[in-house]
């Protein structure tokens, strides 16, 4: 995989993985056979060394946990951190006319892709879900609220971090806009949370296989990184026309309610709030929470319709006393709280969350210094193209606080470029791609990253990873693979085993019908650029979102502070989830 700057993917180390990731990690950094070779004995000695290391200190460490000082080191280290030394962030003349191209380049990412839809139109289009015939039958037939304006509810403000709100554009089943389900990260009463919110506009809120991994890449993050769960179930349970590829496999539907349980006994406490019409798939999500809220007139579960009872046993029977709010919360038990309007139920859920007995310390102001050069810039600096890549510490110097840049190793395995900064006063390790990656490049990293884990620092991976031509790379550094915390791409980034432009030096890639003339290699070429852009990536859940690069260290420090809460969670020695009785 290489991508052309930048993909950033943000990774905190718990100690219990880090042997197995430091092995996998350094070959990562390995451009080819020749190098393989020298750096096998180092990762195995790398490897064998910090297993040793991991024997002794995994008892008296704590998992998932930031230590003391890190915690608060802006207390501690407060006069100190300004001390960092200051890059120079000004773009040599020199560099002006790449500078020029790359901006452009930018541009017209945000303003173009594969359909001619500029980005802040297709915002717009997931903005309005299932369209204005759907928001109608939603609002008005069905008197229910949408689902941002339940998020804004439910929520203590509008700052959430939206996850993948272009997941579900261009599939080959058609277009299902934000995949039918907004998911991210908001705070109610002070706590952040994972939400996950059927857009019912959509089909009916009914769940397509791009839904079900959304759904589960969100219930991943909360695992990673100990966020309880709200869901506001408004679902028509499985796409039928696609039942075959949502339902019967290990990652498909049945995963979400697994995972609730799992999450549940993890101290994870899952709540959900019936919002809507939830039939078969949609009724398991809020009968596997802890606690469920369901909304009077609105709110309804059933495993089969009164359509289906009607065929199935010839009985007439109306959807409220079927699977009604009165029904559940007076005589199935199914729900735990009945609310008469879809308000009076986010309320409930906020007061939910007040009985959840976390200690949160007063909101923490952290103070910190601006970057010295503007964020603007950085369209400038994403690269169209390898041989429009600068220096990477020029993208650092407006993504940093101050842009002040304890660099490790400065003079050694210089492709790559490893240090310590603030972003928003979180103290960060970072490793960034500053040109291929070499056996020098891939010892420095490795050494780096097991610093950041014994100081338990969090590390953000900056990723440029050119493709060598003629032979594809490995892999990248920290792709999902390697379970980043999170991953964002830019608008300009390019996901692909290979570099288009060398698509005719690969001979595997003439299938048996090609017959390799011009037209066929130039098909091959247009398909390769359209599947390696960033919007092909994010429709498929790759990454957790295209970011535009002015808003990185907004999105990068929010999800740092999102990071740090688990520290106030009840620790866990429970194992086993709650269950309804
Ligand atoms: N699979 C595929 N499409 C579905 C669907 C399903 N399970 N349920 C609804 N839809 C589609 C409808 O065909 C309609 O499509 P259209 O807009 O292209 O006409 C759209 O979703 C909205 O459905 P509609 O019934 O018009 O809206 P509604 O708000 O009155 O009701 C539901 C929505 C989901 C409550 C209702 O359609 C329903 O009960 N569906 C059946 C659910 C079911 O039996 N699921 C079993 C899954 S195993």
């Amino acid at each position: 995989m290489w991508n052309n700057i930048t993909s950033c993917s943000l990774w905190r180390l718990s100690p219990s993985f880090m042997a197995s990731r430091i092995q996998t990690l350094t070959p990562l950094f390995i451009r080819n056979y020749k190098d393989f070779c020298k750096n096998r004995q180092t990762i195995w000695t790398l490897r064998n060394s910090l297993c040793q290391v991991m024997k002794k200190t995994v008892p008296t460490l704590k998992c998932n946990m930031f230590p003391h000082c890190f915690l608060s080191n802006k207390a501690r280290y407060g006069q100190y951190t300004k001390t960092f030394p200051v890059l120079d962030g000004s773009i040599p003349s020199v560099c002006e006319h790449v500078f020029e191209k790359n901006l452009r380049n930018s541009e017209s990412c945000i303003q173009s892709f594969v359909f001619e839809i500029r980005y802040s139109e297709l915002l717009c289009k997931v903005s309005k879900g299932g369209g204005e015939n759907a928001i109608l039958r939603h609002t008005q037939r069905n008197k229910k609220l949408l689902v941002r304006e339940r998020l804004r509810m439910l929520l203590d403000d509008e700052t959430f971090l939206e996850l993948s709100p272009f997941a579900g554009f261009d599939l080959p089943y058609g277009d299902v806009p934000a995949a039918g389900c907004l998911t991210g990260i908001g705070k109610i009463c002070g706590v952040w949370c994972v939400f996950m919110a059927n857009d019912a506009t959509v089909k009916g809120g009914t769940i397509y296989p791009i839904s079900v991994k959304k759904q589960l890449r969100a219930q991943q993050i909360a695992v990673q990184n100990r966020l309880l769960s709200v869901y506001l179930v408004d679902s028509g349970g499985a796409f039928l026309p696609l039942q075959a590829e949502l339902f019967p496999d290990q990652s498909h539907g049945g995963r979400i309610f697994y995972n609730e349980a799992i999450m549940s006994a993890m101290k994870i406490p899952q709540v959900a709030v019936v919002c809507g019409s939830c039939t078969a798939g949609g009724a398991y999500v809020p009968t596997m929470a802890d606690e469920t809220v369901i909304v009077d007139k609105i709110g309804s579960m059933f495993l089969a319709g009164p359509p289906l009872v009607k065929a199935a046993t010839g009985e007439d029977i109306s959807p409220e006393d079927l699977g009604g709010a009165s029904m559940h919360s007076k005589v199935s038990g199914c729900v735990d709280h009945f609310a008469s309007s879809e308000k009076e139920a986010y309320e409930c859920v906020r007061n939910i969350i007040l009985t959840l007995n976390y200690e949160l310390p007063p909101e923490e102001t952290l103070e910190y210094d601006d970057p010295l050069y503007s964020a603007e810039e950085l369209l400038g600096l994403a690269p169209r193209g390898y041989s429009y890549t600068l220096h990477i510490k020029l993208i650092l110097s407006r993504l940093i606080d101050g842009s002040r840049f304890q660099e490790f190793k400065a003079e050694y395995g210089t492709t790559l470029v490893t240090g310590f900064a603030h972003m928003e006063g979180h103290l960060v390790g970072i490793v960034a791609n500053n040109g291929e990656l070499t056996h020098d490049a891939s010892l420095k990293g490795s050494h780096f990253v097991q610093l950041c884990s014994q100081r338990s620092i969090p590390i953000l991976f900056l990723q440029n990873t050119a493709p060598h031509a003629p032979e594809p790379t490995s892999l990248s550094q920290c792709g999902r693979s390697f379970d980043p915390n999170f991953l964002f791409l830019w608008p300009n980034a390019r996901v692909a085993l290979v570099d288009s432009r060398h698509i005719s030096t690969f001979p595997q890639a003439r299938d048996d019908d090609c017959t390799g003339d011009d037209s066929e290699l130039k098909h091959l070429k247009e398909k390769l650029e359209e599947e390696s852009s960033a919007f092909h990536s994010s429709a498929r859940l790759w990454d957790d979102g295209i970011i535009r690069p002015q808003n990185s260290r907004k999105v990068i420090a929010q999800c740092l502070t999102i990071m740090k809460q688990q520290k106030y969670q009840i620790a866990s020695l429970q194992h086993y989830p709650v269950i309804r009785l």
